[in-house]
């Protein structure tokens, strides 16, 4: 099979690395790829916002099936344009891309399909919002409609910091993101991310995964896109699967199929459990990063398989096989990351020889033979154990063996899982 992959981050080559095990595989393209991907798939530069350049490559170079990673491709509609081409491509259209693309579109689709999530009232416009948020009781979560890459989100504790959120949406900090507004209760508990693959019609629930989004030790800081993951989640139990598959999953893909938009890809269901109920709180049409690092590590199966039955409209056969350990990674990011960062620095790794350890990179470059820091999240040291806690230590202790001084990691990546193994009594 002959790939192109669309993509740059630790996600993407997390998904060559499994794409590169295949028995199917005959030639791997990415688009743009990073240093980590070069060293064994081809990375080319193609203008991905130009649909036409795409399709062109696609037909000289034979492409087999084409791979979409991040969500603004989707959102732009490159797999209508792809498939109309004649293609193969694993991603929804951009209609159902409005998972991810559209909050207040997620919440209609919940309403109808009786999806518990949290109770929300959507605006178009300052003036109502403001007076809703009045009567309103906090903290409250206040979200711009549209992508705005994991900025768009501000959990208000205060009428004035609601205000102030509401105020920025419509006042364009998020460009055409924010021309709506979803203004929604808070939630308590604990998240999880729930990954499943869909055809349209059937679906294959993946691996869990839990996330760390703020940038800081203690779940402090700013909100990134994440700082580190593991998987499986320990709060996951077959009871809460099934609920959330049932309750969420289910009739997100049935809904959509009745609206006449099938949802085809990959969708990540991001949860709130409380008291062991679950609650949709977004839904992305894409794999998680770095969730994505932790179930490429835990995956048995052949992935092409996978996506290539997924993209061709029917994964009725497909059976995953998954690897019973934990698998965790921590995010080296460039010091000042969220918010200011330098690129350029030099990094030095040291590879460790141990297959239980994947250094993936997501933004790097390669001058010569040395690895250059040319992202905000640089780097995704990830390690499977047999538990956590395993996968946790060997980690931390691979990332002492990569050298660059501008760089900054968490080192609690994991303690959530890692303390409730320690008191079992806290694990109902
Ligand atoms: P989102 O971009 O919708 O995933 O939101 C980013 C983060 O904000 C989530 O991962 C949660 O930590 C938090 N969040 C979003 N919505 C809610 C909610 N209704 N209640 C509590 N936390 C929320
Ligand atoms: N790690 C969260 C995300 O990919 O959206």
């Amino acid at each position: 099979m002959r790939v192109l992959l669309i993509g740059s981050g630790g996600r993407e080559h997390a998904l060559a690395w499994k794409i590169n095990q295949s028995k199917q595989l005959e030639k791997l393209f990415i688009a743009s790829g990073n240093g980590g991907t070069e060293n064994f798939a081809t990375n080319i530069k193609l203008d991905v916002t130009n649909h036409d350049e795409v399709i062109k490559f696609c037909q000289s170079e034979k492409i087999d099936l084409i791979i979409i990673g991040p969500e603004v491709p989707l959102v732009a509609g490159i797999v209508d344009d792809l498939q109309k081409a004649g293609f193969n491509v694993f991603g929804p259209t951009k209609a159902a891309a409005q998972l991810e693309g559209s909050k207040a579109f997620t919440k209609k689709l919940c309403d109808e399909m009786n999806i518990p999530t949290a109770a929300y009232a959507k605006f178009d416009a300052l003036e109502p919002a403001l007076e809703y948020i009045k009567a309103q009781s906090f903290p409250i979560v206040i979200k711009a409609d549209g992508l705005a890459a994991g900025k768009g989100v501000t959990i208000a504790t205060n009428l004035e910091e609601a205000n102030d959120a509401i105020s920025d949406c419509f006042s364009g900090v998020f460009g055409e993101a924010g021309s709506e507004l979803v203004i929604e209760e808070f939630l308590e508990g604990e998240e999880l991310s729930i990954f499943a693959v869909s055809d349209g019609k059937n679906f294959i629930t993946l691996a869990s995964a839990q996330d760390h989004k703020r940038a800081y030790d203690g779940d402090k800081g700013p909100n990134t896109g994440g700082m580190g993951a593991y998987s499986p989640a320990p709060l996951l139990d077959d009871k809460l699967l099934k609920r959330i598959e049932s309750e969420i999953i289910a009739p997100t893909i049935n809904g959509m199929a009745i609206r006449g938009m099938p949802f085809s890809g990959v969708l990540f269901a991001g949860l709130m459990v409380k008291n062991g109920a679950p609650f949709l709180i977004e839904h992305n049409a894409r794999f998680g990063d770095p969730e994505c690092q932790v179930l490429m590590m835990r995956l048995n199966s052949d992935i092409l398989e996978l996506l290539m039955a997924s993209a061709r409209g029917d994964i009725s056969d497909i059976k995953l096989a998954w690897s019973n350990k934990a698998a965790l990674t921590v995010v080296m990011a460039a010091k000042g990351y969220p918010v200011s960062y330098e690129k350029g620095d030099e990094i030095k790794i040291n590879q460790p020889d141990d297959e239980n350890i994947q250094i993936f990179h997501a933004g790097t470059l390669l001058k010569g033979d040395k690895i250059i820091a040319n992202g905000g999240r640089v780097l995704n040291i990830t390690a499977i154990g047999d538990d956590v806690e395993q996968a946790q230590k060997s980690a931390y202790q691979a990332i002492k063996n990569i050298d660059w001084q501008n760089s900054f990691y968490r080192t609690d990546i994991g303690w959530r899982a890692v303390s409730r193994n320690k008191s079992p009594a806290d694990n109902k």
